[in-house]
């Protein structure tokens, strides 16, 4: 599945805010990611950013109050409305919000706002005051009723030179969200999907722990793909730098037993696993309270198995659940087909990624990844190397054949 915004026609309205300047990139970053942006000024926004500006980064004729009175456009908030798969207001000004909250069409935007036959999202901007007014709340309590979304506002820093809510969501966060929203509908809706990402850390004190070079990369291009394909997706992650992709459910967990734990709530209503964290196959039989000195000439280390996650999910699925798709990962540096397929039989798996660990372009803490899929019935499917977004689309796409079949 490609990028749910790719090819969506969307429709940026922007109103009288000085967030307004964070419009700007929000609409360079869809032009970018190949969504096809209309952008509508009020005259409020057309103050404090050019159209210009905007015409800039899209690419495209930027719709201003000037063209509901232009002879030469012909209605130009039905011709904006009708194609649209989905509107926008960033930033959404007090004012703006309570003319949507009541049906007024006084400019270009409202008047779209009204005639459009898709969803609308509108993402607040203003300064605390004004947000936490009564007014203000019973206009977003009107939107919501009628299944607007409202992003945000973001506490922080404000222009008034005060901080508290009010900030408009940053353009990054605004575009997963209209990616979450457009991929509602995907093949894989309804489904429940769990990702493990990362390196487990197993403390030995309380500043040291036993850890390996997992990223995280692969597991959230994972989760993003299946959040893509229109999936419910809980990702259960170890410590990585990673932002989690807007849309997600995210566990946050350190050990391979608080991963066990968290998979344990979760797996009941899940209908897919798939496991990319790499697991500690063992930790320090005890963690020490106190930091270990060095005067403690420490020479060993004692260490015990950790429970193997997949493993009993595998043996989970064969007494309970025959249904419920597993797909695991095998890090090899040797003999990678035959050690992944012994995975695969042992933990019981529909599909297993082997990843060949010896090589420096792939695998663990880089971009790309080149990988084997071994599938249960002995087809084997080896997959050029490519960054690791394109490997996840490829496993969700085999994900959504599982599911169909
Ligand atoms: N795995 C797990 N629990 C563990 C260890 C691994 O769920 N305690 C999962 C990993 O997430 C991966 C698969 O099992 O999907 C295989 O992991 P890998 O580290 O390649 O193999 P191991 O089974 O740990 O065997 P070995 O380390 O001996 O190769």
């Amino acid at each position: 599945m490609e990028n749910p915004i790719k090819n969506k026609n969307i429709l940026l309205g922007v109103t009288g805010s000085i967030a307004a300047y964070k419009a700007v990139e929000l609409a360079s970053q869809l032009t970018k990611a190949g969504s096809n942006v209309d952008v509508i000024l009020t005259p409020a926004a057309e103050k404090l950013v050019s159209p210009l500006t905007f015409r800039s980064v899209t690419g495209k004729k930027v719709f201003t109050d000037a063209d509901l009175w232009d002879t030469t456009s012909h209605i130009a908030h039905i011709n904006l409305a009708l194609p649209a798969d989905i509107m926008l207001i960033a930033p959404a000004t007090a004012s703006t919000i309570a003319k949507l909250a009541h049906g007024q069409a006084d400019n270009l935007l409202t008047l779209t706002a009204l005639a459009i036959r898709c969803p609308l999202v509108v993402a607040p901007a203003m300064d605390t005051g004004m947000y936490s007014n009564a007014f203000t709340q019973e206009n977003l309590e009107i939107l919501e009723k009628h299944d607007i979304t409202i992003l945000g506002p973001d506490e922080g820093h404000l222009a008034s030179g005060l901080s508290g809510k009010g900030r408009m969501l940053e353009a990054r966060v605004l575009l997963g969200s209209l990616r979450f929203l457009l991929s509602r509908e995907n093949p894989l809706a309804g489904k429940k999907v769990i990702v493990t990402a990362g390196g487990t850390q197993e403390p030995l004190d309380p500043v040291r722990v036993l850890t390996n070079h997992s990223s995280g990369k692969q597991g959230y291009a994972l989760a993003q793909a299946a959040l893509d394909a229109g999936a419910d997706v809980t990702l259960i992650s170890a410590p990585t730098s990673m932002t989690p992709p807007e849309g997600v459910k995210t566990i946050s967990i350190q050990t391979a037993e608080e991963m066990h734990t968290a998979m344990l709530k979760e797996i009941k209503q899940t209908d897919a696993v798939i496991m990319a964290a790499a697991v500690a196959d063992f930790r320090p039989t005890s963690k020490k309270a106190e930091k270990i000195k060095k005067e403690g000439k420490l020479s060993e280390i004692e260490l015990e198995a950790t429970i193997d996650i997949l493993k009993e999910l595998g043996e989970w699925k064969r007494s309970h659940k025959p249904d419920l798709v597993l797909i695991g990962f095998a890090a090899e540096s040797e003999k990678l087909v035959e050690n992944a397929r012994k995975k695969l039989e042992q933990k019981n798996l529909n599909l297993i990624v082997a990843n060949d660990i010896s090589r420096n372009d792939a695998g663990f803490a880089v971009d790309t990844n080149a990988v084997t899929l071994l599938f249960k019935d002995g087809k084997r499917q080896d997959l050029p190397l490519q960054d690791k977004e394109a490997v996840a689309q490829k496993i969700i796409d085999i994900l959504i054949q599982f599911m169909q079949s």
